[in-house]
């Protein structure tokens, strides 16, 4: 359902669920370092307030442990949201201190038309990630007196079943906002019946992280490309050593099992054929590349080698549909960056060719930024880490769901 079927919000309070989970610099000053997400509320919030409504925005940042009830926690305020909001939207966002407390109900009857508030962390409220559905119904119900209607449009939470997500979608009339919509309908370009060849690119550090989203895409892609400290897992599995790499020794059998698998359904599974090596993860330089096959006991791997960036752009070159979830190497590091490099001039290249490229996860989304590349050459950059991995996986998102019921 989309905010239009919510019907005529003039003088309405809506309540809207963002995600504002940003990365504030750990400096003390608690700076956001990437107020993507923010960004990505402005249209939902813009539509409503043109549509005449009083905005109420609720948020998590991180996972502050309250215990009993609504505890404030210094760490876990929203304060440097509400001042970013505030300087993107040109109006004053006041932040209530509590979530549906005193603070949050004056702060509420307050708002006209045309305004927009912010409520304080949802999670500093135990109710709101309880696994007890009577307590997040509780939270919910108090959440629920505060507005007229819900628009859902914290796209990188929605694969959480929790109050501001779920449970108070089942209670007041409710919508997806602006971005949930886009972020569902380009994910779906390649979750349901992609355009083939679908190639998909998994990086980053654990295959364990991973391990659904590599037996559903098994089944659903045309070729796997294995990059970042997950590819070591591969490598070994396939018989090779990998020095001192990062290695998941418990998964090396179901990455076994995933490679016969892969093999008998004529999935081809790409893997590094040489690595970017350093004598320790904190040597102030690499120490060369070498043969993915003959990594030196000595030595750990910190990014695919140029060969195989070469490799894996020939790879996307034919794609139809890519996705892309999880940097190559140690990207943060110009020496290691070469890999994230090749893949991303492999996507703009195949873009270029009418191949349609889903950057997914919080670390690529962050290499597209970190490494100077032009977001506007990428055809969906997600703003979901955990939710869009869900998709890929096929799960059904319960913040989904309860928006289809
Ligand atoms: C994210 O950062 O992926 C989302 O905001 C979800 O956060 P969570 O993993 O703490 O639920």
């Amino acid at each position: 359902k989309t905010i239009a079927s919510l019907g005529d919000l003039t003088g309405k309070k809506v309540l809207v669920r963002a995600d504002f989970n940003v990365p504030l610099s750990k400096d003390g000053t608690k700076t956001i370092t990437d107020d993507a997400r923010i960004v990505a509320a402005l249209p939902t919030i813009n539509a409503l307030l043109d549509a005449g409504a009083a905005v109420i925005v609720m948020a998590h940042l991180g996972r502050p442990k309250p215990v009993g009830e609504f505890t404030f926690d210094e760490n876990f305020t929203l304060a440097p949201v509400a001042a970013r909001l505030s300087e993107l939207l040109g109006k004053p966002v006041p932040l209530a201190k509590d979530l549906t407390g005193p603070s949050a109900q004056e702060t509420v009857a307050a708002l006209q038309p045309g305004e927009v508030a912010l409520l304080e962390n949802v999670r500093m409220d135990p109710r709101e990630t309880s696994k007890v559905d009577a307590e997040r119904q509780a939270e919910a119900a108090e959440l629920a007196q505060l507005a007229d209607v819900y628009v859902s449009d914290g796209f990188g939470v929605v694969h959480r079943k929790q109050a501001s997500v779920y449970d108070i979608a089942q209670i007041l009339p409710a919508a997806a906002g602006t971005l949930v919509f886009k972020e569902v309908d380009s994910l779906s370009k390649a979750t349901t019946d992609p355009e083939r060849p679908y190639v998909v690119v998994l990086g980053g550090s654990k295959v364990s992280d991973k391990l659904g989203v590599i037996s559903n895409l098994i089944e659903k892609a045309d070729r796997l490309l294995i990059g970042g400290g997950m590819m070591f897992t591969f490598l070994k599995a396939q018989g090779h050593e990998v020095g001192t790499s990062l290695l998941e020794e418990d998964q090396i059998e179901t990455v076994r099992s995933y490679l016969a698998r892969a093999a008998e359904r004529g999935v081809e599974i790409v893997l590094p054929i040489d690595v970017v090596v350093a004598d320790a993860f904190d040597a102030p330089a690499p120490a060369g590349v070498v043969p993915a096959d003959a990594i030196p006991a000595d030595k750990i791997g910190l990014d695919i080698g140029p060969a195989s960036g070469e490799l894996f752009a020939a790879k996307l070159a034919d794609a139809k549909t890519i996705a892309w979830n999880g940097p190559m190497g140690v990207f943060e590091r110009e020496e290691y960056a070469g890999g994230t490099r090749a893949v991303m001039d492999g996507l703009i290249a195949a873009g270029r060719n009418g191949a349609f490229t889903i950057v997914g996860g919080g670390d690529s989304a962050a290499a597209v930024k970190t490494l100077g590349y032009d977001t506007a050459d990428f055809g969906h950059i997600s703003t979901g880490g955990g939710a869009s991995l869900e998709l890929l996986e096929g799960k059904t998102l319960p913040g989904i769901a309860v928006l289809e019921g």
